[in-house]
């Protein structure tokens, strides 16, 4: 049978929350396996806002590495009203800052102090262009009048169309999409090859009736929300076309069951304990396993500048079960996804 153990270049995770302190090194050992390099989000409390912090995160996360794993971290900066440009192409030219993040300010976890108004840092976004550091959007409108399950779509037509127009030459990062529409926007702007999209894999495998299936589900609950079935399916197609401006990026976003089975849960979903795993399922559903190494291995250096992997993993067609709680410190544990379900691939390390 065709593809019952594939080889690919190293994986690099375009999208990442490894958070700190004791969650870091519970987290980081599940990406690190996996991945040889992750763009590492900066929404920690406080926020990676200066070079200096993200140099000093940088070295709390290789501290973290377990002995002998070879794995890169690239940092981005978390952009406020009040980020210092200057300061911010310093850490872009000595290679500490691979990228910026953009949070409307209160569109997700620790996003408060996020940008408030896009106008406002037009100058940083100006510098950016100059400089070609990418900006990398979380695309969702934080007004709580806008349905939750439009707030992606609304964001595009009201704020990332224009922003595009404004500046012509910035380099943009569409993270974790889940509509049609993106997809639709992506594909119409990728000629100019300055646009790219991560896709996570558990966007891939729900959609948002999974979400309350026979109950609530807050493991599942992630922001932006997963939505109905026909964008899963136009996301699916995306990931698996193999298109230059589409590369994966788990947004891994650990939180502890605590955390989130409350009544007032956290958005996050922690996919890292089997990331692979889960995208390769979804890639063989697709019968599109021959493009898995281009979403997974190629694109994303392309679209970063960088060199793809010279190592190479493999996967096998044989059942996996995904961990069980992952203990995080004495009564904090985090659940993985799909946790104690059965998977059809197995991620065999690296040959
Ligand atoms: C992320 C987190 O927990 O930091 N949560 C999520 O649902 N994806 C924040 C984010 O990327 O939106
Ligand atoms: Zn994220």
């Amino acid at each position: 049978m065709p593809f019952d153990r594939i080889v690919i270049r190293r994986p690099d995770d375009w999208h990442v929350h490894l958070r700190d302190g004791a969650m870091l090194k519970a987290v980081l050992p599940f990406t690190a396996r996996q991945f040889g390099r992750a763009i590492v989000m900066p929404n920690l409390k406080p926020p990676v806002t200066t070079t200096a912090d993200a140099d000093a995160y940088r070295g709390r996360i290789l501290a973290a590495l377990p002995d002998g794993v070879s794995f890169t971290p690239l940092m981005t900066a978390y952009l406020t009203d009040g980020t210092d440009a200057g300061d911010l192409a310093r850490g872009f030219a000595d290679g500490v800052f691979a990228a910026a993040k953009l949070y409307p300010a209160n569109a997700t976890t620790n996003s408060a102090h996020g940008v408030t108004d896009i106008a406002r840092i037009a100058p940083v976004l100006e510098r950016m262009a100059e400089i070609g550091m990418p900006l990398l959007i979380h695309g969702e409108v934080t007004d709580q009048s806008v349905d939750i399950f439009d707030r992606e779509a609304v964001f595009i037509d009201s704020i990332l169309a224009p922003l595009l127009e404004r500046h012509p030459t910035l380099r943009v990062v569409l993270e974790h999409v889940t509509t049609s529409e993106a997809v639709q926007f992506v594909r119409a702007h990728a000629a100019s090859g300055r646009i790219g999209a991560t896709i996570t894999a558990h966007h891939l495998l729900i959609n948002r009736s999974h979400i309350f299936q026979g109950g609530i589900r807050p493991h599942l609950y992630c922001l932006p929300i997963a939505k109905r079935e026909t964008h899963r399916v136009a996301l699916v197609e995306a990931a698996t076309s193999g298109d230059g401006p589409f590369f994966l990026g788990t947004d891994t976003a650990p939180h502890t069951v605590t955390a989130k089975e409350a009544a007032c849960g956290c958005a996050g979903c922690f996919t890292a304990a089997n990331a692979l795993e889960v995208y390769a399922e979804a890639f063989e559903d697709a019968g599109a396993l021959d493009k898995l190494e281009a979403f997974a291995s190629l694109n994303g250096p392309r679209f970063y500048n960088l060199p793809v992997s010279e190592e190479r993993v493999v996967l096998e067609r044989r059942p996996s079960v995904a961990p069980d709680l992952i203990l995080v410190s004495e009564g904090d544990a985090v659940l993985p996804f799909r946790s104690g379900e059965t998977l059809r691939w197995s991620f065999g390390g690296t040959v």
